[in-house]
């Protein structure tokens, strides 16, 4: 499975700190071949809401604050090695 990963690269969003998270899931990206699919987007639509949680990121259709950039690549990594467990222990059944 890949993970899905929305960057909300709206003007709110970006202002708060995601420019910086971009810049961190690019290089995550290329630590982890096939495993992420990254995008940014123009607004997630979250900055109209309360209570405020931006900036945010879509991680496989959730949308979770960003305010914490080591909360958000934890959650990624944590999905990416959830997938790689199941695959494995998928291969041994077999
Ligand atoms: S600018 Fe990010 S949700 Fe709207």
């Amino acid at each position: 499975m890949i993970v899905d990963v929305k960057v909300c690269m709206g003007t709110e969003c970006s202002m708060m700190g995601n420019l910086n998270l971009y810049e961190y899931l690019e290089e995550l990206q290329e630590d982890q071949p096939g495993k992420i699919n990254l995008e940014s987007v123009v607004c997630l639509k979250s900055c109209k809401e309360e209570p405020k949680i931006s900036p945010v990121v879509s991680i496989n259709g959730k949308i979770r604050s960003s305010r914490r950039i080591d909360q958000v690549i934890s959650e990624i990594i944590q999905l990416i090695e959830k997938d790689e467990v199941e695959n494995s222990n998928e291969v041994n059944k077999a």
